[in-house]
Formats: structure tokens, C-alpha cells, sequence
């Protein structure tokens, strides 16, 4: 199972979450096969480590993700990967409109794998107040344990090596929550 986290500069919310995502999976669910990027649907930051903010927050938490490399999103991501999962509704927009025709991937928003966040989107804190961090450490903590336990469950249900990634919670999206 391969899952890529997708936010707009690759240097705050999705680095965190695969970087969240990633020590959950290899402490928390060490019998799963899984594996993790991130992408940018913006090119502004590609090459750059994370923003020292998130690398702060992240820190605070227990995760490193100073070896990460900002990258934008490629055509290929949608065959290369089985999930492609968006910090918020303009990325999720952005990668459903550069998807390929050969396209693969299931595209989905990070947060449906979080209900009892009660939102859909992963706030932006590139311009706000330091704290933002902290929330998207928060978020990426509880989406990640709730994909990890959907993955888990999927894998049991379909053998150690499921061909397609599972279908979010909610097919139809979060409508119901705030955001
Ligand atoms: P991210 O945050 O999408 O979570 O990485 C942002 C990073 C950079 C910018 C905007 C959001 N920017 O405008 O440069």
C-alpha cells in the first residue's frame, strides 16, 4: 500500500503527516506494509526542507522530519500510488484536476480518516500563529492512526496485499462536519 499526503507547498502539513504517519505505522502497526510521501500541488518550496515551525512542532512531539525534501506533485503519483490524499478541499480540487486519464490512484481528503475531528480540511498555518503547528500535529496524529486502522483492517479482510487501496469511511465525502 503506497500513500501519498498532498497540501499546496509540501513544507507544512503534508511533510508533517508523513513524517507522523511513518513512526505511528513502523511503532503502532508493525506487521503492515505500508509506505509514505508528499507532494505539493504548488512548486514555490521544491527542494526545501520543511518549514522550521513545522520541524519545531513535530520535534516537540517526538518526530523528525528535518530530512524531508519539498517536491511537487507528478502526473506519474497517480499511477505510482494507491491513495492520494489531500490536506484540503482546493488540493483535492488542484490534484483531481491534473489527474491523468491513465489515473489509478484513489483521491480522497486526509481528514475523512479523522471523523472525530469534525473537520474536513487541515488548516494552512503557513501565515498564521505558531500554535497552527501544533494543531496539524494533532490532526496528522489522529488521520493517521485512522487510515493506519482502516488499512489494517482492509489488509486482513483482503490478504497482506491488497491490489487497490481501501475506500475512505465516507465515500461522499465529510458534508455533514464543520470545518
Ligand atoms: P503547506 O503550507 O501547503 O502546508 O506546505 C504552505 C506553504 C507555503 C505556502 C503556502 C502554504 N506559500 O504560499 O509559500
Amino acid at each position: 500500500m503506497r500513500v501519498l499526503f498532498v497540501c499546496l507547498g509540501n513544507i507544512c502539513r503534508s511533510p508533517t503527516v508523513e513524517g507522523v504517519f511513518r513512526d505511528i505505522a513502523r511503532r503502532e502497526f508493525p506487521r503492515l506494509t505500508v509506505t509514505a510521501d508528499s507532494a505539493g500541488t504548488a512548486n514555490y518550496h521544491v527542494g526545501e526542507p520543511p518549514d522550521r515551525r513545522a520541524i519545531a512542532a513535530a520535534r516537540r512531539r517526538g518526530y523528525d522530519l528535518s530530512m524531508l525534501r519539498a517536491r511537487e506533485v507528478d502526473g506519474s503519483d497517480f499511477t505510482e500510488f494507491d491513495l492520494l490524499l489531500a490536506m484540503d478541499g482546493d488540493n483535492l480540487a488542484a490534484l483531481r484536476a491534473r489527474a491523468p486519464s491513465e489515473a489509478t490512484a484513489r483521491i480522497g481528503l486526509f481528514l475523512q480518516y479523522a471523523p472525530d475531528a469534525r473537520r474536513t480540511d487541515v488548516p494552512d498555518p503557513y501565515y498564521g500563529a505558531a500554535d497552527g503547528f501544533d494543531l496539524v500535529v494533532d490532526l496528522a496524529e489522529s488521520g493517521a492512526r485512522g487510515l493506519l486502522s482502516a488499512l489494517a483492517s482492509y489488509s486482513s479482510r483482503a490478504g497482506s496485499r491488497p491490489r487497490s487501496a481501501p475506500p475512505p469511511p465516507n465515500e461522499e465525502g465529510v458534508e455533514d462536519q464543520t470545518t
